[in-house]
Formats: structure tokens, C-alpha cells, sequence
């Protein structure tokens, strides 16, 4: 079991990037063909910077990737990334003021993760109210026919989220990555085809 583990933490080094979370997204591209050249995507959740990395290879010269995180990154990224340091949900922080400067998307990426306690039940509810306020960023910021991808643990909030994404998206699929650590609880909810905003959006 370590060994596999071993493998996708000395691959990211080897392959250039600060974390084996990038697998994961390539994982979820190559099945629903998420990233494509051109695109603007927003990354949240973007510390230490593998996704955005990848995403920016991607989209290209051409395209731009909007990252964004608590943490800053570890890296420097090429120019089609603005990496911002910022709570994701502040909409009066630099943060929330370029995620509306920088909208519509093609693709919204949360990787975001809470500060875990070890209570499965807190960690859980954590990670859901993350989800379901990355899912409300999506419905406000997506451009119609957009995607969405986004980590959640696994636990009995799972099918509400499913719910709430299958009703503003064409389709919804869950996918736990090969190459997530196997006692990780984590699995990714991927929205495609998004249907507009809600009437209700405030
Ligand atoms: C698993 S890491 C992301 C790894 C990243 N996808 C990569 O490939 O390098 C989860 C990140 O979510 C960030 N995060 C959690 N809550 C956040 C919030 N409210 N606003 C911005 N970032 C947040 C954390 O700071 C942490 O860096």
C-alpha cells in the first residue's frame, strides 16, 4: 500500500509538480475531457499549485487560470495563471473581487479541503458546507454549458450535493481517483453541461 502511495508523491517530483493531487485531475480530464486550449478556468483551492499548474498547460497561452487560496503557492506558474492568497468566500477580499472580474468560466475546480480535526463526523460537515459553497460559486460564475468539478469525503451529505449539482447541470458523475491515498475518504462530484443560473441565485 505505501509503496503505491510512494509512487504517485515521487512521480509528482520527478514530473515538476508540488503536489500528487495533480494525477488525480489528469485522472478526471482524461475520462470527462474537462480541460481544453483557450479556456478560462478558476481554481480554487489552488495551494500549492499542481492543479493550476496542469490547467495551465492545458488552456494554453490563449487561455487563463484563475487560482485561488488561503495558502500561497510554492511555485512560480506561467503567465496565463493569477494566483490570489484570499478566503474564496469573502466577496469583499482581492479574492472574491477578481473571481467576479475575471467570470464567466468554462470550468470551475474546487480541490478545497477544511482543516481536518480527526471527529469523522466534523470533518465531514466541513468538507460539505466547502462543497456546497463551491457549488454556489459555480452557479453564480459558470458560463452555460460550463463544468464543475469538486472534492467532498465521502459520508451521508454526499447524495444532497449530488442532488443540488444534478439540478443545475445536464450531468453529474462521481469518480474517486486511482490515484488518491487509498484510506482517503475523499471522492470528486463532476457537473457538465451547466444549465444557467437559478432564478433564485441571489
Ligand atoms: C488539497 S489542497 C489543494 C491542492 C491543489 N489542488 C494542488 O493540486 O496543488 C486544499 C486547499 O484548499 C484550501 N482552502 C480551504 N478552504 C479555503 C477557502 N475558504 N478559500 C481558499 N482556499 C481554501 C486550503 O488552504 C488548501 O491549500
Amino acid at each position: 500500500m505505501k509503496k503505491y502511495q510512494d509512487h504517485f508523491f515521487k512521480k509528482a517530483k520527478k514530473d515538476n509538480y508540488p503536489a500528487r493531487s495533480v494525477y488525480k485531475l489528469k485522472e478526471m480530464d482524461k475520462k470527462f475531457k474537462l480541460l481544453d486550449f483557450g479556456q478560462n478556468v478558476l481554481d480554487l483551492g489552488a495551494a500549492p499549485g499542481s492543479w493550476s499548474l496542469y490547467a495551465a498547460d492545458k488552456v494554453g497561452v490563449k487561455g487563463q487560470v484563475l487560482a485561488v487560496d488561503l495558502n500561497g503557492p510554492d511555485i512560480s506558474f506561467p503567465d496565463q495563471v493569477t494566483f490570489v492568497q484570499g478566503d474564496v468566500f469573502d466577496p469583499d477580499s482581492e479574492a472574491g473581487k477578481r473571481i467576479r472580474d475575471k467570470a464567466p468560466f468554462d470550468l470551475i475546480l474546487s480541490d478545497m479541503a477544511p482543516k481536518t480535526t480527526g471527529v469523522k463526523f466534523t470533518d465531514q460537515a466541513r468538507s460539505f458546507n466547502l462543497a456546497m459553497e463551491a457549488l454556489h460559486v459555480a452557479r453564480r460564475y459558470l458560463k452555460a454549458r460550463g463544468g464543475f468539478v469538486v472534492k467532498i469525503l465521502e459520508g451521508p451529505d454526499i447524495q444532497e450535493l449530488q442532488k443540488e449539482i444534478r439540478s443545475v447541470f445536464k450531468k453529474v458523475k462521481h469518480f474517486k481517483p486511482k490515484s488518491s491515498r487509498t484510506e482517503s475518504k475523499e471522492i470528486f462530484l463532476v457537473g457538465q453541461g451547466f444549465l444557467g443560473a437559478m432564478s433564485d441565485e441571489p
